[in-house]
């Protein structure tokens, strides 16, 4: 299993990469927001400013909704650096952008998807990773660990290469749910990444080994 972390915050992302287990980071227009940055200028240095923070994938998500906006944008973002992913919404002109992506060998993130339907179409287009948003598909009562199993069973019937990633993570749970549904990555906030360190046994254990050590050597 892979870990991205789901953020614009480039104090979050070294904090992660520190940990030694991130593979890649992921964005959105609303978590570029949430960090202050806009303006074309802005957003392409912060982009650069994290992929010299990681080496692994960043995806970058394009605005544009019509296929000539989502490409020439696209391409822009793609030439920051090479570790670079267009993140392109499951959308008609999106499947036709993540088409010409694929043929011009430029990484692609499918987001907004929420149905295997969906997962079929990206993965005809040759996206690179598909994001089947968990946490959006609860928040109105259906069952989001569950679409990640459909679509992990489906891509495996089919031999699709796209990869699953699992977004819209919104605790450690999830983490552990969507690992077991067949996810090939999981993108989730630094908050989730760190509650899975949490077990009360663990910090009784090691506060046990502390006062033991230290009764020995007093
Ligand atoms: O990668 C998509 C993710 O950031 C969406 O998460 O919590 O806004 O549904 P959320």
């Amino acid at each position: 299993m892979k870990f991205f972390v789901d953020t614009a915050s480039l104090d979050q992302i070294k904090e992660a990469h520190d940990l030694g287990i991130l593979d890649g980071v992921t964005t959105n227009p609303s978590l570029m927001a949430k960090e202050g940055i806009s303006g074309e200028a802005n957003v392409m240095k912060h982009y650069k400013d994290i992929c010299e923070i990681v080496s692994g994938d960043v995806s970058a998500e394009v605005i544009s909704t019509d296929f000539a906006g989502m490409v020439e944008e696209g391409k822009r973002l793609a030439g920051i650096a090479p570790n670079i992913v267009v993140k392109v919404p499951m959308i008609k002109d999106g499947v036709k952008a993540m088409s010409y992506f694929t043929e011009q060998g430029i990484k692609t993130n499918c987001t907004l998807v929420f149905s295997a339907g969906q997962a079929i179409l990206a993965a005809k287009a040759g996206a690179t990773y598909l994001s089947p948003f968990v946490g959006r598909v609860d928040d109105i009562n259906w069952d989001g660990i569950s679409l990640i199993r459909e679509i992990a069973e489906l891509y495996a019937i089919q031999q699709f290469e796209t990869e699953i990633l699992a977004a819209s993570i919104r605790n450690s749970k999830h983490i552990v749910d969507a690992g077991l549904a067949g996810a090939d990555i999981i993108t989730c906030p630094l908050s989730s990444m760190l509650g899975l360190l949490k077990h009360p046994l663990t910090d009784i254990g090691l506060a046990k080994f502390l006062a033991d050590h230290k009764k020995a050597n007093s």
